[in-house]
């Protein structure tokens, strides 16, 4: 059997009966740039997430640029956030000008340690952007705790998280800002880039809707320094078609994980938990001491898998003159020899769940499945 490690053709068939009329309809209205479709997904998507204000744009990564932008970060200021993440929020402090100041993760969540941030904010840390990583909410209450003493905005990287919550409210909701990403793996993809910042502050989604648009609330006459990040119609007419199917989706890929980890107890492994409305398992990661042969032994049964990260943005030949070392972010330096994500997407079926899980009980010479 073969297994892929993500499966967006099969989406694709499952809803191209409704894609092709929105994607057709958009072609033939001719209005391709801040039309209807994303006047109404920004409706939409706020709604989705429990927001008053969601603004489309370019990227996640422009996403977390023009936070930090709307919040006037820049030179001077020092931003926390996570070393064990895609690259964007890192690089998006830089591009503003900022200081990229990294803590350590939690070995069992992944996610960014609420006591490492609390050693490394200062007098001139200016925000903090936790990401929901793999889709699991961040451990945010003592992170939203100590911002709120200490008059410094949170901004949540809810790229790989949309729909996860916590007592019924949405990631993306808890910060200042929220920030998520439609890159086409995510949980809700487009079928390009696109992203959305999300606010329930009035003044600051103006600014963010400024921002986005070369500084312009009225036409030509540039108000602040913009920048071209829009998300365009084509993208939010595809979006708003899936829009309506995460919940399920989210719904499924938890289902995919309770299986997993069901199959794999007893195995000298470490799963994912919780399995629960906290986590839309955007990736289900196992972390293995045999990382490195397992990958190998799946790979040569038809399982290909995709380390996310195999190193630590802090050891990343970018940032080489930061003065980062080895050992300076232990816990995500020993998960990036670990961490092993196993395919999950919705179309996945029990049988290649069963399949992926035997392969790995195989490997560990496990004779009960
Ligand atoms: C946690 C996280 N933040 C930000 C981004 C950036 O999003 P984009 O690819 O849409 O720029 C990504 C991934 O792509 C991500 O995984």
């Amino acid at each position: 059997m073969q297994v892929p490690f993500l499966n967006l053709a099969a989406q694709y068939q499952a809803l191209k009966d409704e894609l092709l009329p929105a994607v057709e309809h958009v072609l033939a209205g001719g209005h391709y740039i801040l039309g209807a479709n994303v006047a109404a997904f920004e409706q939409e998507f706020a709604s989705h997430v429990g927001v008053r204000f969601a603004v489309g744009v370019n990227s996640g990564s422009d996403a977390l640029i023009l936070a930090l932008r709307a919040l006037d970060i820049g030179p001077g200021d020092e931003v926390v956030t996570t070393p064990f993440t895609y690259i964007a929020p890192a690089e998006a402090i830089y591009a503003v000008g900022a200081k990229i100041v990294f803590a350590d993760i939690h070995s069992l969540t992944f996610n960014i340690h609420p006591d490492q941030v609390a050693r490394r904010v200062t007098a001139r840390t200016k925000a903090i952007i936790p990401v929901h990583l793999f889709g699991l909410v961040a451990d945010l209450g003592p992170i939203l705790r100590l911002a709120a003493g200490r008059g410094i905005d949170v901004i949540e990287d809810g790229a790989q998280s949309l729909g996860a919550k916590v007592g019924g409210v949405k990631t993306g909701s808890f910060g200042r800002l929220g920030c998520f990403s439609f890159y086409p793996t995510k949980n809700l993809g487009a079928a390009g880039d696109g992203g959305m910042v999300v606010t329930n502050d009035e003044s600051l989604a103006r600014k963010l809707r400024i921002l986005r648009a070369h500084g312009i609330e009225r036409r030509y006459c540039h108000d602040l320094h913009g920048q071209n990040s829009r998300l365009d119609e084509l993208q939010a007419a595809i979006l708003r078609v899936k829009l309506k199917r995460l919940d399920a989706w989210n719904t499924r890929r938890r289902d995919i994980a309770r299986r997993y980890s069901q199959n794999l107890s007893g195995l000298p492994l470490q799963l994912p938990a919780p399995i629960d409305d906290s986590h839309v398992f955007h990736v289900y990661a196992i972390a293995s001491e045999r990382r490195d042969d397992l990958q190998k032994f799946l790979a040569d049964h038809g399982i290909p898998t995709i380390i996310y990260y195999p190193q630590p943005l802090h050891l990343q030949k970018v940032y080489a003159d930061m003065g980062w070392r080895p050992g300076d972010f232990p816990v995500a330096e020993e998960i990036s020899r670990k961490i092993l994500p196993l395919p999950i997407y919705p179309e996945m079926t029990d049988e290649q769940i069963d399949y992926v899980t035997s392969t790995i009980c195989q490997f560990h010479k496990e004779g009960r499945c």
